[in-house]
């Protein structure tokens, strides 16, 4: 038999992850939660954009934690930990890029979740690309190609034009305010909880002795044009980009950083930031004997209109929860990261899959 999976959310990851799960030989999808009451009742077919799939999206939890399901993509906007703990109380696994990629066991709210877990006799895995793969996983699997490692480094590089969330761009990233409002607003206490994590699976798995706090360093340019950004206007002494580093120091300096660079382009920067010539991307580098670096493309929009309908970085965070599913099932209760589950992988397009996979 098939695992039976619930979608929890249909925004731009949910939509790529039910599209994943009907590619996946491997997986059944059996019930969607949805946030919007106009969803509520409607076939997810209708939702994606394809023909009608006999689920109906819902807005009742309790229908879902009743439903015979094996495992749960959770990717509302807002992470809820009693709606977590509730599902994996239910007997359902879960998989999700909202957090828990490296939780710490001291942390009374992720050991609630863990003990979720347990009782339920179900596993939770947290992923995601950044974090939760290009920070971490990637870096790790390269790190193993070096000795005398000094630095390990992951890094995103993205043009914030692609990105259609003007309520997220504006108020939560900052972009299009002034500098002192980015600098105060909740962007970096939102992201570091996620990267931090990833710097410190890092730090434990290697074995580099950090110091205790992880240094956060956070920059914003501002425009000295108007910038044309579809959703609203960024106009010329506003925030039009953001730079975060979050580094794990020995003696002082780095040895781990996990950063981002969101830029409205690169005309109009001050100070005047732009991709180094090598355009958007996500890097990771091992910095040792000897020094390997890693580039994934494909992973931002070909086009800014593109990527405001559309955008790859969200298709690959769904891919990388769905694929890990069936490992994730087949795991031992708990909270389980990347440490702890097998090498899986992607499965091949329908017309080329074995008939047992
Ligand atoms: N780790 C990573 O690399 C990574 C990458 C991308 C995204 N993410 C995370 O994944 C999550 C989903 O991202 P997304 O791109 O799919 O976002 P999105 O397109 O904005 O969609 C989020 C969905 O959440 C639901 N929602 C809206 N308001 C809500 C609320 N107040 N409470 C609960 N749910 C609400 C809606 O679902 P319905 O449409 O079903 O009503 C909405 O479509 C976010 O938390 C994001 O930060 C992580």
């Amino acid at each position: 038999m098939n695992i039976r999976v619930i979608q929890w959310a249909t925004g731009g990851v949910g939509k790529a992850a039910i599209a994943c799960v009907l590619n996946h030989p491997q997986l059944d999808l059996v019930g969607c939660w949805v946030h919007s009451a106009s969803k509520d009742g409607v076939d997810v077919g209708d939702i994606i954009g394809t023909a009608p799939l006999g689920v109906a999206a819902t807005t009742n939890v309790d229908e879902l934690l009743a439903l015979e399901a094996d495992c749960v993509v959770y990717s509302p906007l807002v992470p809820n930990d009693d709606e977590v703990i509730a599902i994996l109380r239910s007997g359902k696994n879960v998989v999700t890029p909202v957090g828990w990629v490296y939780p710490d066991p001291g942390n009374p709210r992720h050991q609630a979740v863990a003990d979720a877990a347990l009782e339920g006799g179900v596993t939770l895995h947290g992923s995601g690309i950044h974090p939760g793969g290009i920070t971490e996983r990637f870096p790790l699997m390269v790190s193993s190609l070096s000795s005398a490692v000094t630095h390990v480094r992951a890094e995103e590089f993205s043009d914030i034009r692609t990105y259609n969330a003007p309520d997220v761009v504006r108020h939560i990233m900052g972009f299009g305010g002034t500098p002192e409002e980015a600098m105060q607003g909740p962007m970096a206490s939102l992201l570091e909880a996620g990267f931090k994590q990833s710097v410190r699976m890092i730090a434990d798995h290697m074995g580099f002795r950090i110091e205790p706090n992880i240094r956060t360093i956070q920059d914003v340019a501002v425009a000295t044009a108007d910038i044309d950004y579809a959703p609203f206007p960024i106009t010329t002494g506003t925030v039009a980009a953001r730079r975060f580093r979050w580094q794990a120091l020995v003696d002082g300096e780095p040895v781990i950083t996990a950063a981002v660079n969101w830029l409205m382009g690169e005309q109009d920067l001050e100070p005047a930031w732009n991709f180094g010539g090598r355009g958007e991307r996500f890097e990771v580098e091992i910095t040792g004997d000897p020094t390997v670096s890693l580039t994934f493309k494909g992973l931002q929009p070909e086009t800014i209109a593109e990527g405001l309908v559309k955008n790859p970085g969200v298709v690959a965070t769904a891919n990388h929860c769905v694929n890990a599913i069936p490992d994730v099932c087949a795991a031992a209760p708990g909270i389980k990261t990347y440490l702890q589950l097998p090498l899986f992988a992607g499965r091949p397009a329908p017309d080329l899959a074995a008939a047992t996979p």
